[in-house]
């Protein structure tokens, strides 16, 4: 087997499949940041992917895909219902993003767990070179970095986190709490989104396996009490694909495509858009409701403004968002039966992925972009919406309990608990004065330019390079 010095590791690969009329399947590269940014190091370097490639019970051969050598891991359907779809999206999903749904504990889930992380972990151990540098990715795959330590000591693991991390105080309630810490801190490097996010697992570290933390450094220690590993915990916030929105930003027939959405719609004074996956993390009812709550005061009225709500298809066999569908289905249902005319829609509902070229269609056409998140590690629609307003008009509504709020700052900032201070910021920003929109757009295209996504990869990698030095203070 050929062995590689670089090695990215995810739950998914990072393709698509896709299929053509006569039953032909080939693969695409899937959207999205992460893929642009390691794609160049995948190529270049001697790197691969390790990951699923979204097909319960079937094996793929290691393959080519555009220069970029992926190595698929095969999942079994009980894998994906009790590793993936249980514990990753019903379990850890819910418990890091602040219980906003019931985390369910299931001691199957968690065996699943361990077993399939232990299949990824393999997958590494197998094709990595003497030496290798090894990048974890995300909570599915939390037990990785030591289950690799232990069977590749020659190894340098990363580790990112790319959703929050809880505050120990809500960790605790995980039954497995003391493998979950023990399985992260396998890693030289663990990245987070927030410096809140670094600090909370920190503080995890102290607490449940009473590590000594010194400033960014995590001191593990062995049954002797001696330091036997230094495992590093630092924010590094991530980003867009910058080049590649700007350029379709300035393609002429989206730019006409914008203009074509505004005039479907009827040439409204005001569009509002949102654009999720379909999740409850994402504040969609609150959104919503304050929507809802603006047209029965009369604050706005149905000729003059339209909110488009993307809601992209998510993970749909796990219970809480099939609930979460009808219910915003419901909603919506309930608000444009209320409020529209023969000629007006209060909300166009969407349940369909598009395109980027599509997405950047839509940034186009937005005057007011709506990101009400109950908790996001960052939201790169934020960042994908500023970075598309090319003329520096428009205006982002942006929850705090996203991670894109540490550097968004001349955003609408607000808590989407407050309903009325969700409507009033609506408001404001539907009426805002094109020179202070202006002047708060070009503040924040200005901090995404001079970080996107290559500088995010860069940082990590340069981080995960450099010696540590015992900190003994
Ligand atoms: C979030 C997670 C990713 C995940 C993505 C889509 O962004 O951080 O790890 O891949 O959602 O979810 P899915 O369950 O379809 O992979």
């Amino acid at each position: 087997a050929s062995t590689f010095d670089f090695m990215v590791v995810s739950n998914r690969l990072p393709v698509d499949r896709i299929s053509d009329d006569n039953e032909e399947s080939g693969w695409r590269r899937s959207p999205g940041g992460l893929v642009t940014a390691l794609a160049p190091m995948m190529t270049k370097s001697d790197g691969a992917w390790v990951g699923w490639h979204g097909a319960p019970d079937e094996t793929v051969r290691p393959f080519s895909h555009e220069g970029m050598d992926l190595l698929p891991v095969q999942l079994s359907s009980d894998d994906v219902e009790l590793f993936y779809e249980g514990f990753s999206n019903a379990t850890i999903w819910p418990l890091y993003h602040d219980v906003i749904a019931p985390p369910e504990f299931h001691r199957t889930w968690w065996d699943s767990y361990r077993k399939v992380n232990r299949k990824f972990a393999d997958a590494v151990a197998r094709h990595a070179a003497d030496g290798a540098t090894v990048w974890v990715q995300d909570y599915q795959l939390q037990l990785v970095p030591r289950l690799l330590r232990e069977s590749r000591p020659d190894l340098k693991i990363g580790f990112f986190n790319h959703i929050p991390f809880p505050p120990p105080e809500i960790f605790a309630q995980l039954p497995w709490r003391r493998e979950i810490i023990d399985g992260l801190l396998g890693a030289d490097l663990l990245g987070f989104q927030r410096p809140s996010d670094a600090g909370n697992f920190m503080r995890s570290a102290r607490r449940f396996l009473g590590a000594s933390v010194k400033q960014q450094q995590v001191h593990v220690k062995g049954a002797n009490g001696q330091v036997t590993h230094i495992a590093r915990a630092q924010a590094f916030p991530i980003s867009i694909d910058v080049a590649q929105i700007r350029e379709l930003a300035d393609r002429p027939d989206i730019i006409e495509r914008a203009q074509q959405i505004r005039k479907d719609l009827g040439n409204p004074k005001t569009i509002l858009l949102g654009v999720d996956r379909l999740d409850y993390t994402k504040g969609i009812r609150h959104r919503l409701k304050a929507f809802e709550e603006l047209l029965a005061d009369g604050h706005i009225k149905v000729e003059d403004a339209t909110l488009i709500q993307v809601a992209s298809p998510s993970r749909e066999r796990v219970e809480q968002y099939r609930l979460l569908r009808e219910e915003i289905e419901g909603t919506v249902g309930h608000i444009n039966g209320t409020y529209d005319t023969i000629q007006n829609t209060a909300v166009r509902y969407l349940h369909h992925s598009y395109p980027v070229e599509e997405m950047v269609a839509l940034y186009l056409a937005a005057d007011v972009m709506l990101v009400t998140a109950l908790r996001d590690g960052m939201n790169l629609v934020a960042k994908e919406y500023v970075t598309a307003r090319q003329n520096d008009d428009g205006a982002l509504v942006l929850s705090e309990f996203a991670g894109a709020a540490d550097q968004l700052k001349q955003a609408f900032l607000i808590n989407p608990h407050d309903i009325d201070g969700l409507k009033s910021t609506v408001l404001k920003a539907i009426t805002l004065d094109p020179k202070e929109a202006r002047r708060r757009m070009k503040l924040m295209r200005k901090q995404i330019l001079d970080h996107d996504v290559d500088h995010w990869s860069a940082e990590f990698l340069a981080a995960l390079e450099e010696k540590v030095v015992r900190d003994d203070s």
